[in-house]
């Protein structure tokens, strides 16, 4: 019974994914079948569900990669991308499981080195950024850390933008230097100054654009040209721009860092992080992952691969709905200040147009009466979200200075653009009528 629809699928020539349970029983059908296909065992063997459809060079936008990059189907052949909610996988014998291991056959071992959902994801991103290969992480932490831990020892410098996210912040001021990994801050916007304050043994520049929440913007390709002339890895956080935004590599980065937890995911579900880019480098974060554990969860990873898939349109409305929010802010009495890269009033207005497609989905005001305004305004918000994730289909309100930012000193917020009434918005996916009427009310 077993081999008649081996013979049928070999017959049409459809890719042969057996049951492993089935095994066996083809073992016992083997003569017969190889009769039809003398190469059966190998391709039964190599004909794994991690491979990703290669799309023919007229789909190769980035909505149709989005949408229609998916592992090989099973023999299910189902439609949609199917969850492999497994820790490990078996094989049928145990020479292919030593050459497995040995790294002469490809094939998946274990959830914390690989699994098709997450092969499936980074596949995905990379494609979406132009880069080589990648690996996925519990969140995006696990990812900004191990593309700069797997890079460096102990002696090495890193040159990095002031304007990061506080907890890389925390992981530059406070962890690497326990292990002898130093750094120096530089101004994101005086980027032709950076090159006075690089050493002998700096390795690395880290940089993120737009900036958390100040929403300063770097140049990439004036950051790709200097790592270029320095021999150093330029190694930037991609997660506000997201790869449909801005494709760091394309300027000379050498690796470009997700939190998928944010616009990836996009309604604020799952933790998530993804690093891509040289094949070469991403060696060494596979390398330090499989050996220190943040995998992705393959759940999360099939999550964040089905939210690319809206990826393209979603992000189209996030950016519309924060243009409109950060011009209606603009011209509203109390407020002193708005910062949107794609409005002409930002200071790299130009840059923006340059290397973003759209404005991105944040925007940032500054309230006159600083601290205390800003947390009177969000007990005063009806709709929006009071949270401090970003990224999601419903608007969130965060006042950074008594939140996020709180265990800065006012002088370090201050360096970075986080003045005490300063209010960040992530716009969600509402009808931006509603949104504008919950912000003018709470503004009084
Ligand atoms: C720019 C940036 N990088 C990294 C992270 C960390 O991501 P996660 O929360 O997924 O660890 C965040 C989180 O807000 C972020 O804004």
């Amino acid at each position: 019974m077993l081999s008649a629809i081996v013979r049928q699928q070999l017959k049409a020539g459809c890719p042969i994914i057996i049951p492993e349970a089935n095994i066996p029983l083809i073992r016992q059908g083997l003569k017969d079948i190889a009769v039809i296909d003398p190469d059966f065992l190998n391709k039964v063997q190599y004909l794994g569900p991690t491979k990703i459809f290669t799309m023919e060079k007229d789909q190769q936008h980035f909505e149709t990669q989005a949408i229609r990059g998916q592992m090989e189907r099973t023999g299910y052949r189902e439609h949609s991308t199917p969850l492999f909610l497994t820790s490990s996988f078996t094989f049928p014998s145990a020479e292919l499981m030593a050459g497995t291991f040995a790294g002469r056959e490809e094939g998946i071992i274990y959830s914390r080195y690989s699994n098709p959902n997450t092969d499936e994801l980074i596949r995905k991103v990379c494609d979406m950024e132009g880069a080589e290969d990648g690996f996925a992480t519990a969140s995006g932490m696990a990812a900004v850390f191990a593309s700069m831990a797997a890079m460096l020892k102990a002696g090495d410098h890193i040159l990095a933008s002031r304007a990061v996210f506080g907890s890389t912040h925390q992981i530059l001021t406070e962890l690497f230097p326990r292990w002898g990994i130093t750094y120096t801050y530089v101004d994101p916007e005086d980027i032709d100054n950076w090159e006075e304050h690089l050493q002998s043994n700096t390795r690395m520049i880290v940089l993120e654009t737009p900036s958390n929440p100040g929403l300063a913007l770097i140049d990439l390709e004036k950051a790709g040209a200097l790592a270029r002339r320095y021999g150093l890895i330029l190694n930037v956080d991609n997660c506000f721009a997201t790869p449909f935004l801005q494709t760091p590599l394309k300027y000379g980065a050498h690796l470009s860092v997700h939190s998928g937890t944010k616009w990836m995911d996009g309604q604020g579900r799952v933790l998530g992080g993804l690093v891509v880019g040289d094949a070469g480098l991403i060696d060494k974060v596979r390398f330090f992952c499989r050996h220190t554990g943040p995998a992705m969860s393959p759940f999360n990873a099939w999550v964040l691969s089905k939210s690319l898939e809206t990826l393209a349109v979603r992000m189209e409305r996030h950016c519309s709905n924060a243009f409109r929010l950060a011009s209606f802010l603009e011209g509203h009495p109390k407020v002193l200040k708005v910062s949107y890269p794609y409005l002409a009033s930002h200071p790299q207005y130009e840059l923006a147009k340059k290397q973003m497609r759209m404005g991105g989905g944040i925007v940032a005001f500054e309230l006159e009466g600083g601290v205390e305004a800003g947390m009177q305004f969000l007990n005063r918000i009806r709709m929006c979200s009071l949270s401090s994730n970003l990224g999601d289909s419903r608007t969130i309100v965060t006042h950074p200075a008594s939140t996020t930012h709180s265990k800065l000193e006012n002088e370090e917020r201050l360096a970075v653009g986080i003045r005490p009434g300063l209010v960040r918005i992530s716009a969600g996916l509402e009808n931006i009528e509603d949104i504008i009427s919950d912000l003018k009310q709470a503004l009084g």
